[in-house]
């Protein structure tokens, strides 16, 4: 018969290897090895044939057996026998977990859906810095220094660079992108802009705008009014009318603002429109010649529109909010009720 020794050998490998398929294998194991008539019983039983001086050294090797098969046993016990008396550990029954899922901002909400209707003419996104130089924000726009038009808006300046503004408008993109980009292009420039004023319902000293730049051999101011007229059926429906009213930019010549009929009142009249039946949307015009050759640009060769429209200003209408402040101000109770339309 083989030595105490050689079993104990023998069954630590086996209990070494063993892993068990479910509750009946490790139950299977515990008999075979700790049960009343198991085998860490009988190599017990064993002892008595061990010669007395040898017998402190089989104790010691019985009990780290022992010991072996017990930690085997208990390492499987949790995982089968809890599951066997409580039931799966998880429901997979019960409803899981909502996560909170957040929405998009409703401003991001407008300009993301402006930008998708311009890429539908083949316009692609760029973008510029909100720190600008005097040249991209006013001198390359045909704006020198001291020009009466640098007043029309209020401007940040940098107080380490008095050559640095906050950008006062999208525009800067405009130039940017003429600058750096070989023609023909066909731009769409949204991004937030600064201006110095004082925050109220209606005026915010940052907002944001969606500036559109198309420069090619014969563009003419009938492609910046076909585009624009697209624009706006999509954004507003179909029975959206449009109207331009000469204006002027320094950078634009000639130059015009946009209305759309009330999309409110469809005319009749309403506060959004303060009784007019139409409301302002956008800047727009042809780029001015001045502005061209700044950039090293034939003015006789090519030419181009450009438009500039504040999102805060489409998200107004689309969606009636009446006070600029509440873009900014982080409230969910407001944020939450926007969805893309
Ligand atoms: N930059 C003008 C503004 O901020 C808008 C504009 C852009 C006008 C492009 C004409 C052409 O008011």
């Amino acid at each position: 018969m083989a030595s105490l020794q050689e079993q104990i050998q023998t069954y630590e490998v086996e209990i070494k290897a063993f892993s068990p398929a479910d509750a009946t294998d490790l139950e299977n194991f515990r008999i075979r090895f700790l049960g009343t008539k198991g085998i860490v019983k009988q190599l017990s039983g064993e002892m008595k044939s061990v010669p007395p001086e040898l017998r402190k050294e089989a104790g010691q090797l019985l009990n780290a057996f022992k010991q072996l098969a017990e930690e085997k046993f208990e390492s499987f016990k949790e995982q089968y026998q809890s599951g066997q008396s409580k039931g799966p550990a998880v429901d997979i029954t019960l409803p899981g977990t909502p996560l909170p899922i957040g929405t998009r901002h409703p401003l991001r909400i407008v300009e993301n859906e402006m930008v998708s209707i311009f890429e539908k003419l083949g316009f692609s996104v760029a973008t510029g810095p909100e720190i600008e130089d005097d040249w991209h924000n006013f001198t390359s726009l045909n704006m020198p220094d001291h020009h009466p038009a640098r007043d029309m808006q209020d401007t940040f300046y940098v107080s380490q660079n008095p050559d640095w503004v906050l950008r006062t408008h999208t525009s800067s993109v405009q130039a940017r992108i003429l600058e750096t980009q070989p023609l023909p292009v066909r731009v769409i420039c949204p991004g937030r802009v600064y201006r110095n004023e004082t925050i109220s319902a209606r005026a915010h000293c940052f907002f944001h705008q969606c500036e559109g730049l198309y420069v090619d051999k014969n563009v003419s101011f009938a492609d910046l009014k076909q585009t624009l007229y697209y624009f706006v059926t999509e954004m507003f429906g179909a029975d959206t009318k449009v109207r331009f009213r000469p204006s002027y930019f320094p950078f634009t010549e000639p130059s015009a603002e946009m209305d759309i009929s009330c999309t409110v009142c469809g005319g009749k009249g309403c506060n959004l429109c303060k009784h007019t039946g139409w409301v302002e949307i956008l800047g727009c015009g042809m780029v001015h010649p001045n502005m061209l050759r700044n950039f090293g640009i034939d003015p006789d060769v090519y030419t181009g529109f450009a438009f500039g429209m504040g999102v805060e200003r489409i998200t107004q209408i689309k969606f009636q909010v009446n006070d600029l402040r509440l873009y900014s101000q982080n409230d969910v109770r407001f944020l939450r009720q926007f969805q893309a339309l």
